[in-house]
Formats: C-alpha cells, structure tokens, sequence
C-alpha cells in the first residue's frame, strides 16, 4: 500500500506549507485542530490503515505515529517562535524578565512631628487634658496684649513676628500669625467654662531660620485653672509628662525665670540623655532645657474674666520640634532637616 506513505507524506508537506503562513498563536491552534483534530485529513488517513496488510500495518502505523509527534513538535516550535518574534519587537523598556523578584512598593509612615503631635496628645489626655484649637492667625490681643506683653513692651522682641497686612481691629490690634500658642489661654477662659483642664496643639511662627529654628513650627501649651491649683501640681504634672514621653529615668528641675504672664515663672529642664545628668559637651552641666511653664498672673486670669481670688492656674508650652529632636538617641544637628522632605532622613524616625 504505497498510497498510505504517499499520503502521509503529502499532508505532511501540506502542513509545513500551512505552518510557514500562520502569524499568530491562536493560528497556530486553529492548524493544531485542522490537522490532528477529529475531523482532521490525519485521522483520515489513520484511519485508512485499516487497508494496509497486515504486515505493513506496524511499519506504517509507526510512521503515522512519528508524522504525528512531528506534527506536535512542529507546532511548538512555531509557537516559542512566534512568541519569541512578539518580545523582540517589545521596546527594550517594555521588556521584562518575569524571573526578576518584584519590585516592593515602600510603605509611608507619619511624619515625625505628626507622630510625635500624637503621643504628646495621648500623654496629657490620661491625666485628663482635652485638646482644644486655637487660632493660628490671630489679633495680637491674644498672643499678646492680654498676656501683659503691651506693643512697646521689649519681651515682645522674643516673639519675632510674622504680621498679616488687614486692617487692625479697633480693640485687639494687628493680625499675627501667632508666634507661641499662648493666645490660647484668654481664649479658653472666653469660653466661660470652668475649670479648665486643655492643651492647645498648633503652628505657631516666628521670623527666624537657623540650625535650632525653623519659621513655621509646632507648639502645644497645656492650662489648667481650677481652685486651688498650685505649683506642686505644675510640678507633678511636668514631671508626668517627661517620663511619659522620654523615659523613666529622666528627671526634671524646675528654674526661675521671667515670663510676663505667668508669676512665678520656670524654666523646666530634664537631665541629659547622653551622659544622664553627669555633663557632657551637649548639655548644661547634666541638664538640658524644654520650655516654659508657670502660674498664670492674676492679670491674664482677670482677662479672661476669672476671679484670681477664686481661680488659679498652672501653664506649660514649647514646641513640638525641639521636644522630638530632644528625646534620647536623636540628636538632629539642624531642626531645618524635618522640613526639606528628604524620606532618606524622615523615614528614619
Ligand atoms: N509661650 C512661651 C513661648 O513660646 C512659653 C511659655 C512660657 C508657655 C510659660 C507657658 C508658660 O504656658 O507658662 O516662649
């Protein structure tokens, strides 16, 4: 039965033929299913081996399952081919090497200030401080004016302020971007609630720029005004806090200052991180310096219409910046760094 090779070997030409014209994958298929599908001209001829003799039909029944294999084989290849011809064409960029590891998408975290806003909050509101906002641009009377620092008094030279070019209020004076969070307090009294017991977290700013001071920073201030308020709770309340926020073993002193609206005044320091209060070149003498705190004057209370014969009220404040690049093992050299938005030097903290 020679017509059984003659025809084998013409499909199998038919097929090369076929399979040199096909562009695609899915082209390829559809010759996969022409040729060896059910209805396909191979099962014909498969099934005219039934003709053959019986001693033929081994021999050409191993050839018509070789022309198949080849036929497969053939197939595959045009289709790693066809693939292959699609990636050359890709742009290099577009190119990828699906055995590379993924690439893996870098996560954010809050800002140091942020964060740092967060757990000052969280400390003071245990001890039953609420938070409360105040205006971050205000009429001087506020910052000012009501805390005892009049225009021309010269403490106002501490406060280097930002003013805001409306005209003035007839009573309250220039508009400031407030330069400490003070103005708060007459504030909080103006509500008419007491007693009070709230912190005031907000920007505050101030026409300076330096390695310890950036023009736009954060302060919180913390009032509490009740009867009976003394400085032993000034103290109790301070000394919460540093070991709250900077550890167990911190210590605080408390040193007489001047500010013009609280009396007495202080200046609360905490011991040394680095040397842990023995003195060392980054500190004074084991001491380092945190902020302001005293007992509100007589005056502010008065202007916020409390009876200082009643009243009496305990204040801190300082900023948010200088308290996180304090806390053990940041020494940031320039405080200017928190805000050039580099993630190299923000994703650290
Ligand atoms: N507001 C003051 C400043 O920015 C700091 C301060 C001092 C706040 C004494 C207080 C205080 O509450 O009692 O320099």
């Amino acid at each position: 039965m020679q017509d059984f090779s003659s025809q084998l070997s013409n499909l199998i030409t038919q097929f090369q033929q076929d399979l040199e014209k096909v562009s695609t994958s899915d082209n390829v298929e559809a010759l996969r299913v022409q040729y060896l599908g059910r209805k396909s001209p191979f099962q014909e001829v498969m099934r005219s081996l039934k003709d053959v003799s019986v001693d033929q039909r081994k021999e050409f029944g191993q050839a018509a399952n070789k022309a198949k294999q080849d036929i497969e084989a053939a197939i595959e290849a045009r289709e790693t081919d066809l693939v292959n011809k699609r990636f050359e064409r890709l742009g290099e960029e577009e190119k990828i090497d699906i055995s590379l590891p993924g690439e893996k998408s870098s996560v954010g975290h809050l800002h140091m200030v942020t964060s740092a806003i967060r757990d000052i909050r969280r400390i003071f509101e245990h001890i039953g401080f609420t938070q409360v906002r105040h205006p971050e641009i205000d009429w001087e009377w506020y910052p000012f004016e009501v805390l005892r620092i009049g225009a021309d008094h010269p403490a106002r030279d501490n406060w280097e302020t930002f003013f805001v070019d409306v005209p003035a209020h007839p009573k309250k004076g220039k508009m400031v971007l407030v330069p400490h969070v003070s103005n708060g307090q007459v504030r909080e009294m103006e509500r008419g609630e007491l007693p009070i017991r709230s912190m005031n977290i907000a920007k505050t700013y101030r026409r300076q720029s330096d390695v310890s001071h950036v023009p736009m920073f954060h302060q919180f201030e913390g009032w509490i005004i009740d009867k009976g308020i003394r400085l032993t709770d000034l103290k109790g309340v301070m000394e919460y806090f540093v070991k709250e926020y900077f550890g167990e073993d911190r210590e605080i002193r408390l040193r007489p200052h001047h500010f013009r609206f609280t009396e007495p005044s202080m200046e609360l320091d905490i011991s040394c991180g680095l040397c842990a209060g023995k003195g060392c070149s980054m500190c004074k003498e084991g001491w380092v310096e945190l902020g302001g705190a005293g007992m509100m004057h007589p005056d502010v209370l008065r202007a916020g219409g409390v009876d200082p014969e009643i009243y009496s009220g305990l204040a801190f404040g300082w900023g948010v910046e200088r308290t996180v690049s304090m806390k053990a093992g940041l020494n940031i050299a320039d405080l200017r760094t928190m805000y050039k938005n580099d993630v190299r030097f923000l994703e650290q903290f």
